[in-house]
Formats: structure tokens, sequence, C-alpha cells
């Protein structure tokens, strides 16, 4: 018989780990409420697919993520890549910030083992809850080695996506993640069927965060009719050290916004335009843009453009430099 791959859970909490008054109840729950024993004891046959240890990193909503808990997380998931004991590791996670999550340690981890996040849209006392089945897909995903390979994958509805372009696309379904160009595979009954690799990672992690529990502060604005530019003081006035501009359409940005985020970059504020579209490619558009010095966004969504962002600042304040790791990454 193979040997068993030995797997390490990493648990934040969630909904997955979520207890509700009742067990119709899907809403109105306290997230993170059950260890990563009780999740693994819900699991019929979980120990046959792998051999699992696990750890509380957190246990919490992850509309409360801390960068502190990101740069936890990275540095274990480092230590453990390292340790030449462990096969795979599944990062237990609410489904809210887990893309965000899942980029942040795509870009800070050394995919030398499978890293796989999953969670779950109902809470663990629900009918028909969905962690159990996300859990093991999840168990059986990180025992592949080839998912190494993939880079940071999110592993939900019998659905693999990969870290850079899965977003949650809907508030309450339980399909409700998705990608602008598709998920990398699925899992069919136990078995990965792989469709595609991911673009854009290649290598040891290009940024580490192994010193640090905070990362610079960048703030994301939202582009909209009636921008007045009170948001880029605002975020100035409160120390932002780089800004995302959320812009409409092609990343367009409201010409009274533009005047302020002008004043910002030649303060060297790196200021990157992104947008609020939902999906599409950032490009170059008004010529006053590429004066500005504003950095193109390409396909990241706002909030992984923070990300990337924040981690270039970790290394240089050069819009020429920052605008390569946007197309690189
Ligand atoms: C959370 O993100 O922690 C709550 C929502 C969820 O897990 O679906």
């Amino acid at each position: 018989m193979a040997k068993r791959p030995h797997i390490h859970l990493l648990a934040t909490g969630g909904t997955i780990a979520g207890r509700a008054m009742s067990d119709t109840a899907t809403t109105g729950y306290r997230a993170g409420a059950l260890s990563v024993d009780d999740l693994v004891a819900s699991v019929p046959g979980i120990r046959d697919a792998a051999d699992l240890t696990g750890e509380t990193i957190s246990s919490i909503d992850s509309k409360d993520m801390t960068e502190n808990i990101w740069c936890t997380l990275s540095c274990r998931i480092r230590e453990l890549e390292r340790n030449g004991k462990t096969d795979g590791i599944i990062v237990i996670h609410g489904t809210d910030t887990m893309e965000e999550t899942a980029y942040f340690l795509e870009l800070t981890t050394d995919h030398r083992i499978p890293v796989v996040l999953t969670g779950a849209m109902r809470p663990a006392t629900a009918v028909s809850a969905d962690g159990p089945m996300n859990l093991l897909n999840a168990v059986r995903l990180a025992g592949v080695k080839k998912a190494a390979f993939m880079g940071v994958l999110v592993m939900m509805n019998d659905t693999i996506f990969g870290a850079r372009d899965v977003t949650k696309g809907n508030t309450l379904s339980l399909d409700t993640f998705c990608a602008p160009r598709g998920p990398l595979g699925h899992m069919n009954d136990g078995q990965v069927e792989w469709y595609h690799g991911p673009l854009h990672r290649e290598g040891e992690a290009p940024f580490s965060v192994d010193s640090l529990t905070a990362l610079p502060k960048v703030y994301i604005l939202y582009g909209t009719a009636g921008a007045d530019g009170a948001m880029v003081r605002a975020a100035l006035q409160a120390g932002a050290e780089g800004l995302v501009y959320a812009g409409t359409g092609n990343g367009s940005i409201h010409e009274a916004d533009e005047k302020e985020l002008a004043k910002a970059a030649v303060q060297g504020i790196p200021v990157v335009r992104s947008s609020h579209a939902g999906s599409g490619t950032v490009i170059g558009a008004e010529a006053s843009y590429e004066k500005e010095h504003f950095i193109r966004g390409g396909s990241l969504n706002p909030q992984k453009a923070r990300i990337l962002l924040q981690l270039a600042l970790t290394k240089t304040k050069d819009a020429g430099e920052i605008q390569e790791m946007f197309e690189r990454y």
C-alpha cells in the first residue's frame, strides 16, 4: 500500500469552523468556533487519505484578517516547506478574504509543497454543510505532488483555483468562487483533473515577510460619479504610503480625484490604477496617467493590487520598478 502523505492543517477560523444556534441557520453564526480536531472528526474517511496534524493560528471571521496573521502564516508555511517531513499544507480560512490570503501566500512562500486554502459557505452545524467535503478534497489535493507547481491553490465546491485569479463572486451561494480565466481544475470523486497551469509566478518567493508583523499602509479608493478628491486627501492624511484607485472601466479616474492623486505621486506616493469593473485588464489610457507615473494594475483586482503594492513597497518606492512587478506577478 502506498505511504499516506503527511498533511499539516493551519486553522485561521471562518464559517467552516462556525457554530450556529440551529441546524437550519446559515447566517448569524459564530465563525471559528470549532477546533482543528473537531473539523477533522466531522469528515468520515479523512484519515484514510492522509496522516494529519494541525494547529490553530487564529480563530477569526476572515473579515477581521490582519497583516500580523498573514506574516505568521507565511513564516510558518516556509518552516513547514523546509522541514522535509510535511508533504502538503492546508490553510482553513473564512471565504470573505480567502482570495487575499491566497495571493499574499502566493507571493511570500516557496511553492516547494502543495499549499491549499479551503473553507465553507455554510457553518459546520448547518444541514448540508459544505465544509466536510471541501476539507476532504483539500486533503486529497494537498497530497498530490504536482499541486506544488500550481502555486497556492483554493479548493472550494469541487473546484481548484489559482491564487492570483480567484475571487469571491457571490455573497451566499456555495458556488461563490470564480476566476476570470477559469479554474485550474476540478476534483472528481477524489481524482484531480487539471485544465491548465497558472501564468504568473515561478521560482522562490519574490517577497519575504519573515521579519515583518505589518506591511506598508496602502488604501483602496473607490472611483464613482461625483468624486471630489476628499477620499484621496483623507487617505494621505491617515499616512498612506501607497494608493490603489479602484476606478471605473479601464482604471479611469474622476478628474477631481486625479488632481489629488497627481499631487500624491509627486510626493513619492505610488498610485496604482485598478478597476471595479469585475474582470478585464487595466492598460494605458489617458496620456496624463503616464505623465503622472500612475502604475497600470493589469488584471489584478483592487484587493490583490493592494497586496502587491504593499509587498512592492517593502523593496522600493520607484513607480517604474513597481510597474515591472505588476507585469511579472
Ligand atoms: C469568514 O470569511 O470568516 C466568514 C464567511 C465565510 O467563511 O464564508
